[in-house]
This record gives C-alpha cells, structure tokens and sequence, in this order.
C-alpha cells in the first residue's frame, strides 16, 4: 500500500533509544566461529554490536527508550492512548510486551500490542500510530521497535551470527499544526518469508528442529537491495517530492554495502546519509530509531528537514516513510 498524509498533521515529538551496555566486537566473534574482523567489515561495514544481559528482555530496553521520548515531549504516560512495540523478540508470545510497558509507565488507558514485521515491524507500527491519530481515534502514541536478536541466533552459525545485534528505539507521535509525516509505503512478499525465518516459533513444527534465525543472504542482499529503492522511491512519488529535496536519508541498518547501493541508486550523497550499523549491527526494528537517535545527535534532525525512512526485512516485508521534522529532538541515550 502507499498513501500521502491527509489527515490532521501528525509528527514525531519525542526520540529516545537504549542498547544494552556489553560491547561485542568483530575480534570477540572470531574467537567463538570461523570469521575475521576482516571479513565481517568488508563484507558488512559492522565493526561491533551490543549484547543484551541474561536478565535483560525486550521489556527492559524499550523502557529506557520510551521513557526518554516521552521525556522529549513533554508527556506523562498516563496521557498515551495507543503503545505499540514492533518486535520479533518479545518478553514472551503473551502478555504483550507492549502491555508490559504499558504498566510500568502507568498508560492505564492505552491499547497497547506487539506488532510482527521483521525488520520492517518499526515501520509498519509508524504507518498504524499515524492512521490512528490522523483518523482521531487517538491523541497520543508511543512507537517502539527494537530486538534481543541475540536470543534467536545459531551461536555457532558464522553466516548469521556476525550480522546481528541488541537495541530499541522509541518515539511519541502528537497531532501538530503542520508538517510531520507525508505519507507512507509498506508492502510484504510471502513468498519471499522462506529467506529469512525463525522455524519452531510458532504453531508450525520446525521440520528439522531448528530454531535458530535461519536466512539465505544472497537472496535477502538481492531483495534488499531492490526494495530499498523501489520503496523510498514510491514514497517520494506518492508525496510529489524529488530525491533532491531530501536532507536526511535514514536506511535500515542491516550492511553498508546494501545502504550504498540504495544511496547510490536513489541518487543521495553521503553526507545526507545515516549509518551506524559499525556500532551496532542490524538491531532489526531498533535500527531505524537508533539511526534517528544519531541524526538527532550529531545535529542534522532540525525542524523543517525532509526525512526519508526505509526499512526491510523477514516476511519478506518492507516500508518507507517521509517526514517533515517538526521537533528539535535531541536523542539522548
Ligand atoms: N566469516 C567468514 N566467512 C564467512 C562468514 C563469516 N562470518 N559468513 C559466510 N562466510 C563465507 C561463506 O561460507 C562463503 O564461503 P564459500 O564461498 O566458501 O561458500 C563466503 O563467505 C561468501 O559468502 P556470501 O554469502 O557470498 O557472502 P556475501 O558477500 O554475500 O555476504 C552477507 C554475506 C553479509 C550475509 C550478505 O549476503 C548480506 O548482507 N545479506 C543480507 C542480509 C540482511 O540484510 N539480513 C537482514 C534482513 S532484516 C531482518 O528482518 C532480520
């Protein structure tokens, strides 16, 4: 589906994030499989990634990271309607953990629910807060993306292991008097879903008793590589913006090679471009708030700039935004 914004302007008014303190680097997994630091750089732009605790569970980043959006707008938790955490790596299948941190922020009256896209999961619950609050059936929603990927991964699969890493992002969204969010392009492939899936975490048996993130990652880097481009490239049209007007180019962080390649496609210099994926690997739907978080930082989200969004990942899924940015966010983490 694509759409261009139509309803009451809504925006993004609080950014937070959190990745778990233990630093994992490139040399550290080389001691663990088969693999360099050379390798896993030149193929992947990751140098290290943070591993989450043993006692630490999708619940205990997204809080850190909500609290500080909430924090940066300026609102109470008991003023937020709608929580939705996209995750793949919830507290447990049930209770939510979107439920979870309803709870611990004292939302008494928000519809709160976890929300399965992949690395795509931030996007999507974007795209579902923002029909919400433009349709008015809510004034405030606190979005949360992030993964404990380390929890699915085959420790001793050097294909996947080196890849991934632990982190959420959060954001609040509020009705605005102008700009804020354009419009939106999301879409899923099924059939794709073979590529990159977590067997055994379901009602469906694994065949084999694997449980582990599995992925053919050539057929995923062709995929992404396609996507990335075409979405962000529909998104634009939908909203009658050239990639010219872009000032800041925020991609899933999943490899360098495959941000490059859709920079370069899309015709976007680097220095519009965010990456941090060197500092924490592909945190699934962390990683697109994360990157935020460092745009905030290093000064480049100001108010008025044009931001586009893309994320892709299982299912196969994938989904781009573009926003006006409305709110001098600072990211703190
Ligand atoms: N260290 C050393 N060698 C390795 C490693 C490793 N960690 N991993 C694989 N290799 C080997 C392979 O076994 C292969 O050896 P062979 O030629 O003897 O068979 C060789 O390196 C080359 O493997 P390729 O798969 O061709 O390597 P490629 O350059 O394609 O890079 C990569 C692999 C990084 C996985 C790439 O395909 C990729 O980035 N794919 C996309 C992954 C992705 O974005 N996934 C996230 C999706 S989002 C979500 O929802 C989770």
């Amino acid at each position: 589906m694509r759409s261009r914004a139509s309803g009451h302007p809504i925006s993004i008014t609080g950014l937070g994030c959190y990745v778990p303190e233990r630093v994992l680097t490139n040399d550290e997994l080389a001691a663990i499989v088969e693999t360099s630091d050379e390798w896993i750089s030149s193929r992947t732009g990751i140098r290290e990634r943070r591993i989450a605790a043993e006692h630490e569970a999708m619940s205990d980043l997204a809080l850190p990271a909500a609290r500080t959006a909430l924090e940066q707008a300026g609102v109470r938790g008991q003023d937020v309607d709608v929580i939705i955490v996209a995750t793949v790596t919830p507290d447990m299948a049930f209770p939510a953990t979107a439920a979870l941190v309803a709870d611990e922020l004292g939302s008494a009256d928000a519809a709160a629910y976890d929300l399965s896209a992949g690395c795509t999961g931030f996007m999507y619950a974007l795209a579902q807060a923002y029909g919400m609050l433009a349709g008015g059936l809510a004034s405030r929603a606190l979005v949360i993306g992030g993964d404990i990927l380390s929890r699915i991964l085959d420790w001793t699969d050097r294909s996947t292991l080196v890849l991934f890493g632990d982190g959420a992002g959060a954001v609040v969204l509020e009705r605005v008097p102008h700009g804020g969010f354009l419009g939106f392009e999301l879409g899923a492939d099924g059939g794709g879903g073979k590529e990159l899936l977590l067997p055994g975490s379901g009602s469906r048996l694994s065949e084999n008793g694997n449980r582990h993130l599995t992925m053919n990652g050539r057929e995923v880097f062709k995929f992404a590589t396609r996507v990335m481009v075409t979405s962000a490239e529909a998104v634009l049209e939908e909203c009658g913006k050239g990639v010219g007007e872009v000032d800041v180019y925020v991609p899933h962080q999943a490899n360098v090679r495959i941000i490059d390649h859709a920079a370069r496609k899309l015709g976007i210099p680097e220095e519009k471009v965010v990456v941090n994926v060197d500092r924490y690997g592909n945190t699934s739907s962390g990683s697109i708030p994360l990157a935020l978080a460092d745009a905030a930082a290093d000064g480049r989200l100001k108010p008025g700039k044009l931001v586009l969004m893309t994320g892709m990942g299982a299912g196969l899924t994938w989904g781009s935004a573009l926003i006006e940015w409305t709110h001098d966010t600072n990211g703190v983490r």
